[in-house]
């Protein structure tokens, strides 16, 4: 056993010691003691003294081992926030990104609250994107997809959770081959890492399924193969969103041929998607 106050000194220490990122390890250790013990620091300043079981510290310090290799942190807590909901998340699929708040956005623009819609998210992973549209425009029909079976599975267990389960169809298949009836609405978070940037980022990525990440050479592989099948399943009028990476909507709007694209940015300023109608 082992007392609160003295565990989340060590936790820090050790973080400080074997994360190279001085300013957010603090807070990381935070996290990680909090998503263990159940202990927030308040309750540690408050009861410093508390017994924490030999099982519990155990496990913490074998996070802290894990979290100093490089394993993201949302894998070890197991729990990311989005739209500001919460979702499990783990090794079966893409960690969600803040940015990727930006593909909702824009596609609850075109989504009325007040009329029924098809809806069609390729590429779920977690779930989050579709579970987001789902939650928040409940006339919304939709299709969620992905080539991962893991991965859908996953974004299953989220639907359930967030109740939507029986409103989300999750089909598994390359691009749009899986859709059978039209949409009015399509969105993809595709993978678009250039290949060869692989190892010079940062390490997380590894920890991360490589299908979610991988976009080829030069990153807009799945950008091409989507151009030639994604008119044949969004309805004249609809709608594709895309989310890109930084400095690719130019190459991704030709690749589309998207003759009036609209641009989004994201919350650092950089143009995150980019939509075009049929
Ligand atoms: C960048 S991740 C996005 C995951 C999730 N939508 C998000 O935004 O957090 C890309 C997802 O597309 C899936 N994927 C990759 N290639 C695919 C393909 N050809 N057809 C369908 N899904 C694919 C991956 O398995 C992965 O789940």
């Amino acid at each position: 056993m082992v007392k609160a106050r003295e565990l989340l000194d060590e936790t820090r220490k050790s973080l400080a010691a074997l994360e190279p990122d001085a300013e957010r390890s603090p807070r990381e250790a935070d996290w990680l003691f909090r998503a263990v013990t159940g202990l927030d620091t308040r309750a540690v300043l408050a009861r410093p003294d508390e017994l924490i079981s030999a099982e519990t510290v155990d496990r913490l310090r074998d996070l802290v081992q894990r979290r100093a290799t490089g394993e993201p942190l949302q894998y070890l807590i197991g729990d990311v926030e989005f739209w500001g909901r919460d979702f499990v998340t783990d090794h079966r699929a893409l960690i969600p990104r803040q940015e990727t708040e930006t593909l909702v956005e824009s596609a609850l623009e075109v989504i009325p609250k007040d009329e029924p819609r098809d809806v069609a998210e390729l590429g779920t992973g977690s779930g989050v994107v579709a579970i987001t549209l789902a939650l928040e425009r409940p006339l919304a029909r939709l299709v969620a997809t992905d080539i991962s079976g893991d991965a859908l599975r996953l974004a299953a267990e989220n639907a359930r959770s967030w109740g939507v389960d029986e409103r989300i169809r999750m089909l598994e298949g390359d691009l749009t081959e899986p859709l059978r009836d039209p949409v009015d609405v399509l969105v993809f978070n595709p993978p678009y890492i250039p290949s060869v940037a692989f190892g010079a980022i940062q390490r997380e990525l590894a920890y991360e399924p490589r299908q979610a990440l991988d976009g080829g050479a030069d990153g807009l592989d799945t950008y091409r193969r989507l151009a030639s099948s994604w008119r044949d399943v969004v309805r004249p009028g609809g709608w594709l969103f895309v989310e890109v990476g930084a400095g690719q909507h130019l190459a991704v709007t030709e690749i589309l041929g998207a003759d009036e694209p609209k641009l989004w940015d994201d919350y650092r300023g950089i143009v995150r998607v980019v939509g075009t109608t049929r």
